[in-house]
């Protein structure tokens, strides 16, 4: 009898345990650009992406905290570290950082946005938007979107964007993304900005074709970070004490995000999403290309580069 076959949706849980793929091809003085590098993925990302030769740039929202990681590096590796200051939850600064990294960067080689949170309550940012959403998806996607042409200018180029299972959540209802008419629940709230991150990431991987630049999401592994601090005592009690103990250490997701932005056999890839290393077959409902295409015109719009293409 043959081994019973493990549906799609369920190949996350086989993807998990199995072995990754590891990478030591070089990435002296490529110009790589991580958001969210204070803490958990994306610092492990700076911590391997250094060690590899990478030109880091940190996007950061805490100075101090970002100083305090650039002494770490530069103590250990002969490689530049730059800072740039952003809050994703104001688009506004979002633009500046843009602005600001178009002026240092003549290059950009690899972008990874690892920023993001969870929130077990609903939050208005002051633009109006569902913090979540903004921090999530709309702050990366403007990102994203305002660098594109540095990174066909600087093909071949890499853009990774930390996406989670939690996508598989569901929460994605486009007339309702700031939940003015639904109970706002966390994993739905984060769930919906992960659909809509990776609906966008097959509209930009179309729009990339032939540019020599490629973009692909990814699940980084359940990895103990600080995701999820932000929700109160109790909620970091629990976490720090109860579900940190079934995590891994997040040094998995900065081998992973090596091997995606350095291995030589990916140069051409793009729209995919990988868990860890594994390319894997995101859900249904993320793979709708018609509700990407309303996705990626309300992105446009929300971050006020609408009507765009
Ligand atoms: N941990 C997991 O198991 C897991 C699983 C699936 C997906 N992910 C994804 O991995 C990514 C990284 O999360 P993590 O687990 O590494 O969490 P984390 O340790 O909390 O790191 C999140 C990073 O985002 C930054 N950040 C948060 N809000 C920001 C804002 N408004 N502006 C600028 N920076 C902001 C944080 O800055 P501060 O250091 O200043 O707080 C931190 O550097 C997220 O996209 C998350 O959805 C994680």
């Amino acid at each position: 009898m043959g081994k019973r076959q493990v549906p799609d949706e369920l190949m996350f849980l086989v993807n998990r345990r199995a072995e990754q793929k590891t990478t030591d091809a070089p990435m002296t003085g490529k110009v790589c650009i991580v958001s969210g590098s204070t803490s958990g993925v994306g610092l492990a990302a700076v911590r391997r992406l250094a060690r590899g030769g990478a030109h880091i740039v940190m996007l950061c929202r805490n100075y101090e905290k970002a100083e305090g990681v650039r002494r770490e590096l530069k103590a250990q590796y002969a490689v530049p570290v730059d800072i740039v200051v952003v809050d994703f939850s104001n688009l506004e600064s979002v633009r500046t950082a843009a602005g600001t990294l178009l002026a240092a960067c003549p290059r950009i080689d690899v972008l990874i946005n690892s920023v993001g949170l969870h929130s077990t309550g609903r939050f208005i940012t002051q633009a109006g938007f569902e913090l979540v959403f903004c921090v999530n998806h709309l702050g990366p996607f403007l990102l994203t979107y305002l660098l594109l042409d540095r990174m066909r200018q600087s093909a071949p180029a890499r853009i990774i964007q930390v996406n989670s299972e939690g996508h598989r959540f569901g929460g994605l209802d486009l007339d309702d993304l700031d939940w003015r008419r639904r109970r706002y629940k966390g994993l739905k709230g984060y769930g919906a900005s992960k659909i809509a991150q990776l609906l966008t990431v097959w509209e930009f991987a179309d729009r990339l074709q032939g540019s020599g630049v490629t973009i692909n999401a990814m699940h980084p592994g359940d990895v103990r970070t600080n995701i999820g601090n932000n929700n109160g005592p109790l909620y970091r009690w629990w976490l720090h004490n109860v579900t940190w103990h079934m995590l891994k250490d997040p040094v998995i997701s900065g081998e992973a995000l090596y091997y995606l932005a350095a291995a030589p056999e990916l140069a051409e890839v793009s729209g995919r999403f990988f868990h860890l290393t594994i390319d894997e077959k995101p859900a249904v409902h993320a793979l709708d290309r018609e509700m990407g295409r309303r996705v990626w015109n309300l992105s446009l719009q929300m971050t006020g580069l609408g009507p765009g293409s």
